[in-house]
């Protein structure tokens, strides 16, 4: 059997080597028995189970039995898997709890292009069908089920989804199941996501589902513009979800936030509700710095949206739905949003289509009400707001307050298209659509936005400090 090291033990060497000079140089609380709050009671190098780190070699093997191994201390202080310096080709593999996958800043993960070696999952209950073709799918590149407490790291160590080869076969219809995400943890809870690069995802890049207490922090996740479905971060009926610090360029949503597929969704029920997402910035010319749907089914309630940037995007928190997905989108907020050219500042669609199969249910008509943007800054904009509503369905308790854009020089005639919409404006320019009436010109009367904190905001990273070199390889 390979080597587990057993981390306390390192850290008590530490500590006694460190206190001969200063006690203070160990960061992090040193817990009573020892460990530093983040670290794992055990610990292993991919190195320790065969991993070659050559960009060659496939480590497919070397991490499936790594962590089938780790998964054995998981009652006794848990597991870290490190994964050193190197190029580290890979299929699949799965988490399990009480674990850290540790990335070093110098790790790239390469996500291999051999199909035998992604095992295929069943469609999402939620979504009933594959997203690409109506199919089963392909596992993601680091998957988990049922977990506890699991947390995907590194100091800004690399995953390269190196996903042209999916991107070449889904332009040429050529894929017989959905494309595998990069990173996707299903039924879980207390999952953190944070520090890494991710790259080149065959699809949606990060993709927690039926899971609460999620953080997604500081990742860059880049994709080139033109390349399919490269959603950035996609919570998906989720509850308790916190992402912050993340700098996303992608050729689809940057963030996307979702709860299932008509009936499918409908069906399976759960909403995606209670998250932040902070200081992020996205740059996505063809797609939404948020989207809001399209796959909304189970609803999607509580969302605070703060400080986003966007540059060359095409809208700011945009809603997308249709008829036949049911549920809601409800109370939305969104504070402070600096966009810079952009097609549209505001942008709310009934009419999305989409549908999984012929089964969903016309009088499934999605509820979309109280959503709230205010200090909204836009410059170099075509389209100030398309907002569109749905027949004998409004969206109501849309309240736009303190927005400033600037028109680019070739611009859109109409600035605002609203349609089976009402609300209210307060100091809007351009003046907002005659639906969204201005009650106290000349006064800024700010829309609401929650003035307690969620409690995944107050969750602190594992982030340990003490582990032990990496051999190089
Ligand atoms: C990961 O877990 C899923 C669900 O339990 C399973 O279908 C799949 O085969 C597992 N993958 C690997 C590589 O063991
Ligand atoms: C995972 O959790 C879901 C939801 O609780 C349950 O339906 C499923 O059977 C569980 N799967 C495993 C492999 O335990
Ligand atoms: C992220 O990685 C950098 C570089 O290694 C490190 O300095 C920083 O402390 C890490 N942050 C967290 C939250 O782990
Ligand atoms: C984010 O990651 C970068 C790069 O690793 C690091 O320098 C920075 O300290 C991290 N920020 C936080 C808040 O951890
Ligand atoms: C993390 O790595 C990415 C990709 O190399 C880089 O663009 C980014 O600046 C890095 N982040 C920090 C804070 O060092
Ligand atoms: C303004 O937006 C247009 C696209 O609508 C773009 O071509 C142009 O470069 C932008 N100008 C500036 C100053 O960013
Ligand atoms: C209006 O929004 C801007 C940011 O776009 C902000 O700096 C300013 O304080 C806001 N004004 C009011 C009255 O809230
Ligand atoms: C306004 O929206 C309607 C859809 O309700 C669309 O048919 C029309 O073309 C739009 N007009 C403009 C000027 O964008």
């Amino acid at each position: 059997m390979a080597r587990v090291h057993n981390v306390r033990g390192l850290v008590l060497a530490l500590a006694a080597i460190l206190s001969l000079i200063s006690l203070s140089l160990v960061q992090g609380r040193v817990l009573e028995d020892g460990l530093p709050s983040g670290c794992r009671a055990h610990g292993a190098f991919l190195t320790d189970f065969g991993g070659v780190g050559d960009g060659k070699t496939s480590n497919t093997k070397a991490f499936r039995s790594a962590i089938a191994e780790l998964s054995k201390y998981a009652s006794q202080g848990g597991a870290e898997l490190i994964v050193p310096p190197g190029r580290w080709l890979t299929g699949s593999f799965n988490l399990t709890s009480h674990f850290t996958l540790y990335l070093h800043k110098d790790a790239v993960l390469l996500a291999s292009q051999d199909e035998s070696e992604w095992p295929v999952l069943p469609p999402l209950p939620s979504y009933g069908k594959g997203r690409d073709v109506t199919n089963g799918r392909y596992s993601s590149l680091i998957f988990g089920t049922n977990l506890t407490d699991v947390v995907i790291t590194g100091g800004n160590g690399t995953i390269d989804g190196q996903g042209q080869y999916w991107w070449d076969k889904f332009k040429a219809k050529q894929l017989v199941l959905t494309r595998p995400y990069l990173i996707e943890i299903m039924y879980s809870d207390q999952v953190q996501i944070f520090n890494l690069t991710l790259l080149n995802s065959p699809s949606w890049n990060v993709h927690p589902i039926y899971s609460s207490n999620v953080i997604v922090e500081n990742l860059t996740i880049l994709a080139p513009i033109k390349s399919p479905n490269t959603d950035g971060i996609n919570p998906d009926s989720c509850t308790n979800v916190r992402i912050i610090d993340n700098f996303i360029v992608s050729g689809d949503d940057c963030i996307a936030v979702k709860s299932g597929w008509d009936q499918y969704g409908i069906k399976v029920g759960i909403p995606t509700k209670h998250v932040t997402i902070k200081r992020l910035t996205c740059i996505s010319p063809y797609s939404a710095t948020i989207a809001l749907g399209s796959e909304m089914s189970g609803g999607i309630e509580d969302l605070r949206a703060e400080d986003i940037t966007a540059i060359n995007t095409e809208s700011g928190v945009r809603i997308k739905t249709a008829i036949g997905r049911g549920a809601y989108v409800k109370n939305i907020f969104v504070k402070g949003m600096s966009l810079k050219t952009m097609k549209y500042v505001f942008w709310m669609s009934g009419n999305y289509g989409s549908h999984p199969d012929q089964g969903w249910d016309p009088k499934a008509l999605p509820i979309i009400s109280g959503i709230n943007y205010q200090n909204v800054k836009a410059e170099n904009v075509s389209m100030a707001g398309d907002l569109v509503g749905l027949d004998n369905d409004k969206f109501t308790g849309i309240c736009l307050s303190n927005v400033t854009i600037e028109l680019a020089e070739k611009h859109k005639k109409v600035q605002w298209n609203c349609s089976n919409i009402e609300g209210i404006s307060s100091g809007i320019k351009p003046q907002a659509c005659d639906k969204l009436p201005d009650k106290q010109p000349g006064k800024i009367v700010p829309c609401p936005y929650p003035s307690d904190k969620l409690s995944i905001e107050d969750v602190p990273l594992k982030i340990c400090s003490i582990r032990p070199e990496p051999p190089m390889y």
